[in-house]
């Protein structure tokens, strides 16, 4: 399977509802606020007639972006309205950013494992993805990262900004710092992807790159709804610094504008304290299934079988032995109704067969714990055929 291969196919399994549902990143529709999200947009078509039938202005609505540059100052970094661009979810985010800081043929440095849509993106676009060693809970190992830098030439380096997909391991303030100094001496431009960011189990949100900065790197900064409210709105946003020219031109060039109707529903949800309320439960409830799933792995997987430990977002990394093959058992758990995602489509060397993730997101209930017990069991008799 190649990685777009890989993309499409988890995207269309999301949407089989016969599948037990451990393939897709994305949290339940009951979960999230849906009905309240699309009343407010049926509320707003109602009262401005075919008044919102048209091309929002190319940066987005203007409701939406100072909300949104009201909830960074709370994450510590003040953007105004005028340094963000909506897009069409974090993946547009991430196209606009690699297309405006890299050139077909570049070098881009990732985390490994990473999210395999972005190295989708990587390839569409015609870059490289060098794979950076990523510890499961320090994040990037920065002394690997400075030997790669004083021997290779990197045109960027995209890194989340917390809660990575698959790991979910977030960087410490310390050594997030050390990297921006790294990057700073390089002249590297960072993107960071910040999606997860909203879904943290501490007291405290993790500072994003761009808060711990000052100005010093080019840095981008991506993120969307997608993880914490309405993954089917397609809405997120991009701010782009020294590169808002560049990022502008490509955001006309691919989409011209942002739909209207979805940008209004959500900056009236996050006018108020709706927003606020509803991740409170939504992270409660998200830590409570990752500690649900860790258990039933814990009593049906193979005996070695490691598992992360995420403070945030709701996905499970898992390393089995090194002779297992997590493609075998995707295509045999299809056939039992279970999905999850391979290890090897997070790498873009196809390193991880032996490794697999599995989301958490959907509401837990007997159907998702007897599925993860099955894929336990699935995975055991492989090791012992
Ligand atoms: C790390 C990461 N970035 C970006 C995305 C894509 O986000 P969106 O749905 O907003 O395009 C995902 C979705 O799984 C993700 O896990």
């Amino acid at each position: 399977m190649s990685i777009s291969g890989a993309v499409a196919a988890l995207l269309e399994h999301a949407s089989n509802n016969a599948l037990v549902p451990l393939g897709c990143a994305v949290p339940d529709p009951g979960l999230l606020r849906s009905q309240r999200l699309d009343l407010a947009l049926a509320r707003m078509a109602r009262q401005h007639g075919a008044g919102h039938n048209v091309y929002s202005p190319p940066r987005g609505e203007a409701a939406l972006r100072r909300e949104i540059a009201k909830r960074s100052m709370r994450a510590g970094h003040a953007l105004s309205p005028d340094d963000i661009l909506i897009t069409g979810g974090c993946t547009e985010a991430l196209m606009l950013a690699l297309g405006a800081v890299a050139k077909p043929g570049d070098t881009i440095a990732v985390e490994s494992p990473t999210y395999f849509g972005l190295l989708h993106t990587l390839e569409v676009l015609g870059l490289k993805a060098l794979e950076l060693s990523t510890d499961p809970i320090r994040g990037v190992d920065i002394a690997a990262l400075a030997r790669v830098l004083d021997k290779e030439t990197v045109a960027a380096c995209v890194l989340s900004s917390g809660f990575s997909n698959p790991l979910g391991c977030a960087m410490a303030e310390g050594d997030k710092r050390l990297l921006l100094a790294l990057l700073a001496k390089h002249a590297i431009p960072l993107i960071e992807d910040d999606v997860y960011g909203d879904v943290h189990f501490g007291r405290e949100r993790p500072k994003p790159f761009i808060a711990l900065d000052h100005g010093k790197n080019k840095l981008i900064y991506c993120s969307s709804f997608s993880k914490s409210l309405a993954p089917g709105y397609r809405v997120g946003w991009i701010a782009p610094g020294a590169y808002a020219q560049r990022v502008m031109e490509r955001k006309l060039a691919f989409s011209l504008s942002t739909p209207v109707l979805p940008q209004l529903a959500i900056a009236q949800f996050l006018d108020g304290n709706a927003y606020d309320v509803h991740l409170r439960r939504l992270r409660r409830v998200l830590e409570e299934n990752l500690g649900k799933m860790v258990r039933a792995i814990e009593a049906s997987f193979p005996p070695g079988t490691r598992v992360s430990r995420p403070t945030g977002g709701f996905m499970l990394w898992l390393e089995l032995p090194k002779h297992f093959d997590s493609r075998a058992l995707f295509d045999e758990a299809l056939e039992n109704g279970i999905c999850f995602a391979p290890g090897d489509v997070f790498s873009a060397s196809r390193r991880y067969r032996n490794c697999l993730r599995l989301s958490a997101g959907h509401a837990w209930d007997e159907r998702m714990d007897s599925g993860v017990r099955r894929l336990g069991q699935l995975a055991r008799a492989q090791l012992v055929s």
